[in-house]
């Protein structure tokens, strides 16, 4: 079958030195309107709230991204209250009409693109290439799903002589969706536009430590012509906010992209049936990895080398598709310990904003000292190979490598998103194999590999939502290479691929007698 094809937004290309001024302009403009207030968006107003969080930049946590207010209870239900009026007539609206809309706001991305970059720099972390990649992501999510909303829209045809039937699909009610901080801007795009085309109201709640990104978009959408109600921007406390909307009866849906104990948690709480609710929750949750790249005795080192690099330590660890376990075939593991180790130190390690940082900060206090305590711990269970200095101002972690790591440990098995890299030795292709399948695990995976065989084996036997072969494992294309896994990394169709928006869909039959 084909599948529907969009043209891929372009990446900015650093090398050409306009691009580069406008990225320096956009970084000293935004740092210009650091420290603004951020109101939710309730029923197409900005409401005030009584409390409010700071969000700070990781590089240099005294300065102040902005503050964002927080809905309380009643806020939430005015949200509700709200998003069940714009029901009625959102769902009636045409799907092309919609999916002009997402189109609308995939242009507004586009051009927002170096504001948008620095946003990122300065909220997540994120070194310019890496946020750079997640503005044309989010564009391509826009276009994809108005693509597949089109696609899935006319009414497919089962008649026979003297009966009409009819299949087609109604979009579910109300979604909520909560936001990641690590793709501050491609994923809540994504789950967000992929709830809107298909008809449904939308409250998104963003992490906390990226909400003004999260505003930026929801100016985006309104811009876009998201009509009130439609779509709120409802940031809040995920314990008290968050469990009260996950558990509201009106809520049809929640599209969480998070950890593994959040997603747990909501998946159970949204199974209880709650007094005056006639439906059962639909939950998509897109948890962690714990990621494998194996490297067999036919690979080109170098290439290896370089993938495994890049995979581990791009966005410091913290994309639920990096690699954080690197399994080695015994014949070259020396060669190959010898050479990522080397590869490792030359990896510029400083803020997000400085043009030469490969690799930027942790996002947080907390995950900073979470990340330290798991090194302290992975030192007394496994060799320390390589660990690069940080800065001491901003929440750094220098790139780790453990080496002859046992595949059992906590090391090879928690998920520790962050720069810490954990070896372990194979004997055979066919342990490498087994060992890389041993996690509660299936997100992504690689192999290195120039022999026919093993690659081929690896293609039916490596338990990973996406395989990448002879290439690095995170950086997933809309509409290329859907993403998102299985076991405990997730519950769902996989994100920029062709069964997504059917989640958030009911399809029904229509027979008449004629
Ligand atoms: N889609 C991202 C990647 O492939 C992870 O969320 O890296």
């Amino acid at each position: 079958t084909t599948a529907t094809q969009i043209d891929p937004s372009a990446d900015t290309n650093f090398a050409i030195a306009t691009h580069r001024t406008q990225a320096e302009s956009a970084l000293t403009a935004v740092k210009q309107q650091l420290g603004q207030q951020y109101w939710p968006l309730i029923d197409g107003e900005r409401v005030q709230t009584e409390k409010k969080v700071q969000s700070v930049n990781p590089s240099n946590p005294t300065e102040i991204v902005g503050t964002v207010g927080q809905i309380n209870i009643a806020q939430a239900e005015d949200a509700i209250a709200a998003a069940k009026a714009a029901f009625q007539t959102w769902k009636r609206t045409s799907a092309k009409e919609r999916a002009d809309i997402l189109r609308r706001a995939a242009n507004l991305l586009e051009a927002r693109r170096h504001e948008l970059n620095a946003w990122m720099v300065f909220e997540a972390g994120k070194p310019l290439q890496q946020a750079d990649v997640e503005v044309s992501e989010a564009v391509d999510f826009c276009r994809y799903y108005a693509a597949e909303m089109e696609r899935l829209d006319p009414k497919i045809i089962y008649d026979v002589a003297g009966e009409s039937d009819r299949y087609f699909y109604r979009p579910k009610g109300i979604v909520l969706v909560i936001s990641p901080w690590n793709f501050p801007l491609a994923i809540p795009t994504g789950m967000t536009v992929a709830a809107l085309v298909t008809g449904n109201c939308v409250l998104l709640k963003p992490a906390a430590v990226t909400s003004v990104i999260a505003a930026k978009l929801s100016e985006i959408l309104v811009e876009a012509g998201i009509p009130k109600g439609v779509f709120q921007y409802v940031p809040g406390s995920g314990s008290t906010v968050g469990a009260h909307l996950v558990k509201h009866p009106a809520v049809q849906m929640i599209v969480f992209t998070g950890s593994q104990e959040v997603g747990c948690e909501i998946y159970a709480n949204a199974a209880v049936l709650q007094p005056g609710q006639r439906h059962l929750k639909r939950v998509v949750a897109e948890m962690g990895g714990k990621n494998a790249i194996i490297v067999d005795e036919s690979a080109d080192l170098d290439q290896a080398v370089q993938g495994v690099v890049y995979s581990a330590f791009g966005y410091s660890g913290q994309k639920c598709s990096a690699c954080s376990r690197v399994v080695v075939l015994a014949s070259v593991y020396d060669a190959f310990v010898a050479r990522l180790v080397e590869a490792t130190k030359s990896l510029n390690v400083g803020i997000a904003a400085d043009p030469g940082t490969k690799v930027g900060p942790v996002i947080d206090e907390a995950a900073q000292q979470r990340i330290r305590e798991t090194i302290d711990k992975g030192k007394t269970e496994a060799n320390l190979a390589l660990q690069l200095p940080a800065p001491e101002t901003g929440y750094f972690v220098g790139p780790v490598i453990f080496t002859e790591v046992d595949p059992h440990s906590s090391l090879a098995q928690e998920e520790i998103f962050g720069p810490v890299l954990s070896v372990i030795k194979a004997q055979s292709f066919e342990e490498g194999v087994a060992i890389a399948n041993n996690t509660n695990f299936a997100l992504t995976g690689g192999l290195y590999s120039r022999t026919p065989s093993h690659i081929e084996q690896a293609k039916t036997e490596f338990e990973v939502g996406n395989l990448y072969i002879n290439r690095s494992i995170t950086g997933a294309i809309v509409a290329r290479q859907p993403f998102g896994g299985y076991k405990l990394s997730g519950v769902g169709s996989k994100a920029g691929g062709p069964d997504y928006l059917l989640q958030f869909l009911d399809p029904r039959t229509v027979t008449e007698n004629i």
